[in-house]
Parts: C-alpha cells; sequence; structure tokens
C-alpha cells in the first residue's frame, strides 16, 4: 500500500517539482489574492468616502493600490466611486497591460503608473475633482501661498500643473517635474491628484487639498491674508520631523 509520504512525493515529483515547491505555490498564489481583496476593500472604501465628500460626481476620478514591484490594482474606467465592488477592480502590470479583472481600467491608469515608477515610497494614488481645489486649478492659480502651519507641515504646497488632456500621454507628461518633490498636485482645468504610502494617506492628502483650497478662498473672499514669513516657514519644517510627517514630497 503506498504511503501518504510517499504519495506526497510521487504527484509534485511527476510534475518536474519538489513538494515544497507546491506547497509555497499554493501559498504564495493565497498572500497574492489576499493582497488583492484587502486592497480592492481599500479602494471600495476611499472611494465612497469620496463620493459622500463630493470630491467627486457621477463617474469621475479614480484610485489605484500597488501591490507589489510589477502590479497595481485600480478601478476600472466609468463607474460611480461610491458604487464600486471590490469584484470590479483591475490588475495591470506596471506598463498598464491588464492582468485581471472582467473590467476596462481606468482611462488614466498612465498617469497612475507615471507616478509609481517615479516615486518608489508611494503605495496608492487618488484623483478626484473637488469643487474648491479644482476651481483654483481651473482658474490657473495654485494652492502655494504660506497661510495655515498645519498644510505646511503636512503637504507643503500644492503646485499646478499644466493643462494635458484627459487620459493620454500628455497628461502624465505636465506632472512630471512636479511629481518627485510634492504629494499632491493640481491639474490645471482638471481636478486633484494625491499620493501616499497607503490609501488611506492618498486620501488624506487629498482631502487637506480641498480644505485648504476653503481656507484660501475664504482668505480671498475676506480680502486679506497674512502669510508666514521664512523664519516662520522654518521653524515648522523643523516641527515636522517631531510631527512625523516627511520634509519633501519623499515620504519619511
Ligand atoms: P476613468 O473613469 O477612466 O477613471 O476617468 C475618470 C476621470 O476622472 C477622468 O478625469
Amino acid at each position: 500500500m503506498l504511503r501518504i509520504s510517499q504519495a506526497m512525493s510521487y504527484f509534485p515529483k511527476r510534475l518536474g517539482h519538489s513538494w515544497f515547491d507546491f506547497v509555497s505555490f499554493n501559498y504564495l498564489r493565497g498572500r497574492r489574492r489576499s493582497k488583492e481583496k484587502t486592497g480592492g476593500q481599500q479602494l471600495v472604501y476611499f472611494g465612497k468616502l469620496l463620493h459622500q465628500k463630493a470630491f467627486v460626481s457621477a463617474t469621475d476620478g479614480n484610485l489605484s493600490v500597488r501591490l507589489d514591484d510589477h502590479r497595481i490594482l485600480a478601478t476600472p474606467t466609468a463607474i460611480g466611486k461610491g458604487m464600486m465592488q471590490v469584484r470590479d477592480m483591475v490588475v495591470v502590470d506596471e506598463t498598464g497591460v491588464k492582468l485581471k479583472g472582467k473590467r476596462d481600467v481606468s482611462s488614466e491608469i498612465g498617469m497612475h503608473l507615471t507616478i509609481y515608477k517615479l516615486r518608489p515610497d508611494v503605495g496608492a494614488v487618488v484623483h478626484a475633482h473637488p469643487c474648491t481645489a479644482t476651481a483654483f486649478a481651473c482658474a490657473g492659480i495654485a494652492l502655494d501661498e504660506p497661510l495655515c502651519s498645519e498644510l505646511v507641515m503636512t503637504l507643503g504646497s500644492v503646485p499646478l500643473a499644466p493643462y494635458g488632456t484627459t487620459g493620454t500621454a500628455e497628461l502624465s507628461e505636465s506632472l512630471l517635474p512636479f511629481i518627485p518633490y510634492y504629494n499632491a498636485i493640481l491639474m490645471a482645468n482638471h481636478g486633484v491628484v494625491a499620493y501616499g504610502k497607503t490609501p488611506c494617506e492618498a486620501y488624506h492628502r487629498m482631502e487637506a487639498v480641498e480644505h485648504f483650497a476653503r481656507i484660501v478662498l475664504a482668505t480671498r473672499q475676506i480680502g486679506k491674508q497674512m502669510l508666514l514669513d521664512g523664519d516662520q516657514i522654518q521653524k515648522l519644517l523643523e516641527a515636522k520631523h517631531r510631527y512625523g510627517v516627511s520634509p519633501s514630497g519623499a515620504g519619511k
């Protein structure tokens, strides 16, 4: 009679693999699936938040998370961000080729991939059209006034990238000079892109941009702005190390 240990070694050997290869393959496949599931849950959760906060309307915006060095999980194109399910998500490789998923990936996946390529510290990207920040982007005004101490410490300033047609390489190219140095960028006549180590950090940065835009707008309506001076900014830059956020876009 065949012993269990003999049976275990027989099957994989016939396939040219050891039993260990067989087990570790299943283990790795399980880990990949669980990463995709967790990533999908995060994209669904933060997509809902984007919609609840009115940072997007209809099918605006897109989100993605880096699964590993070669795979990105992203939202599909033309879907309401408040109505997504984990099964809607799409896995692409670092060049944008679809590896998994029933739907077509976001038309702006190129922008996400460019950010992942230039910023190895980034693990998630969020793109949305929050009203006030997008109004500044449409007026051609960067959010770069040193007005709020909190924002100087966390985001720094938010530059304005020139206009690029949505869903084309032009859009990614317009962001190229800014990506290494900033964690959130206004996109002229379009919206905002923010990124961070996790989907939560990327979402928080999106929220901070819109909040700051509202404050800047209010000071412009009041008709007076008291900008922080060079000394105060320097002290805030030192304080931010203690606060636990990175000095530039580079992440801590
Ligand atoms: P996708 O639906 O293709 O992700 O595009 C949405 C969007 O916000 C375009 O700017």
